[in-house]
């Protein structure tokens, strides 16, 4: 009898724990009752998830190059990036953004995973009708989602056929998971070494406890992630120097990037990127074999977020991604329109 209450007074309290900490709050759906309106074009996936995008430069029509611009961690489709008309005019470059599920006016993704992210790309391409060719330019935690063996190359390239349809891609200070099977572990540790105390401790709660993420993210006990706490540690003197700039020109509609709730698009983000992952991106056959594309890699030498340790490995192994290392520069290097336009133009150079 005394084993029996016990027994269920522990289940009882386990269920009010999770309920009550550690499951997230459900999201707050653009669209639906109570939740933030719709205001920007959306199309509808096959699954029936809505996503929601920005069109820029020359029309689809006429445009000579498309370019779909997946944006990072805590970013959105409104991302300003310092590209003039005159430039979008010169390339002849059509400028698709969108919002990732969960993030701004996107539909979440409760299944959200690396294959999912690369997916959605394809189909949004497929449903604006971008035609045979276009590029990809993957920011930071937007780089995940391009083109890996598991994402665009098995997933996509196989079945969708999406290899014939890749003219090339440009991943900017690509996002690195410090569990990727393919980094010495001394490599790897050494680099996650490196970040702040409170951000290993996450990366690992993130990586093994994904179930405590919403709790952990939300107590007040221990620093959590330095991003969210405005911490400026991770931001070198170059990102500093750019961020002053960027808070005198706020990207307008960043108040939406969240605006669903911080579980489907923020923590979610987190979860898929450093969990585990069936693939290394050392698998990745070269998409390119017959040099009709080319892959490029960008890193700011004195990146804080993204240690280049682990990036300039993943070149050395794979060397058909064109490794470009920017000197006196940080994580944020899209946002100098010199480096923005030098990215651009690399990535449409003829082979
Ligand atoms: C993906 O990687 C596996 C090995 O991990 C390899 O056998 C397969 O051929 C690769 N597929 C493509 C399309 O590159
Ligand atoms: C952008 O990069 C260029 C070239 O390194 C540099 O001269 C310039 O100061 C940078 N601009 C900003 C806004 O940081």
């Amino acid at each position: 009898m005394i084993t029996q209450i016990a027994v269920a007074t522990t289940v009882g309290l386990l269920g009010w724990a999770y309920l009550a900490l550690l499951k997230p709050p459900p999201p707050k759906v653009c669209g639906s009752p109570g939740g933030p309106p719709v205001i920007s074009p959306r199309v509808q996936l096959n699954d029936g998830r809505y996503v929601a995008y920005k069109e820029s430069g020359v029309s689809k029509e006429k445009a000579k190059h498309k370019i779909i611009i997946i944006h990072g961690f805590d970013s959105s489709k409104d991302l300003m990036l310092p590209i003039s008309q005159d430039l979008m005019q010169e390339l002849e470059i059509y400028v698709l953004q969108y919002d990732r599920a969960g993030y701004g006016e996107s539909d979440p993704h409760p299944k959200r995973s690396v294959k999912s992210e690369a997916f959605d790309v394809e189909e949004l391409a497929d449903k604006l009708q971008l035609g045979p060719k276009f590029y990809v330019v993957g920011l930071s935690m937007g780089a995940y989602s391009i083109p890996g063996n598991a994402t665009f190359s098995v997933l996509l390239f196989n079945e969708l056929n999406v290899q014939r349809r890749l003219a090339g891609v440009a991943l900017v200070v690509p996002f690195v998971n410090y569990w990727w099977s393919c980094y010495p572990a001394k490599l790897s540790n050494e680099a996650l070494g490196k970040m702040l105390a409170q951000d290993q401790r996450t990366f690992r709660i993130v990586h093994y406890a994904p179930w405590l993420v919403h709790w952990w993210m939300n107590q007040k006990w221990f620093h959590s992630l330095s991003m969210m706490e405005g911490n400026m540690a991770i931001f070198c003197p170059p990102d500093q120097e750019m961020l002053k700039q960027l808070s005198s020109a706020p990207s307008p509609g960043q108040e939406k990037v969240r605006q669903q709730g911080e579980f489907e698009c923020l923590y979610r983000d987190l979860i898929v990127g450093f969990g585990n992952w069936d693939f290394a991106p050392t698998d990745i056959k070269n998409p390119f074999p017959d040099n009709e594309g080319s892959v490029h890699l960008w890193q700011g030498h004195d990146d804080r977020i993204i240690p280049r340790e682990l990036n300039c490995y993943l070149a050395e192994k794979l060397p058909w991604i064109q490794y470009h290392e920017v000197p006196n520069a940080g994580h944020l290097i899209i946002h100098n329109a010199s480096y923005c336009e030098t990215i651009l133009r690399k990535l449409l150079e003829k082979q």
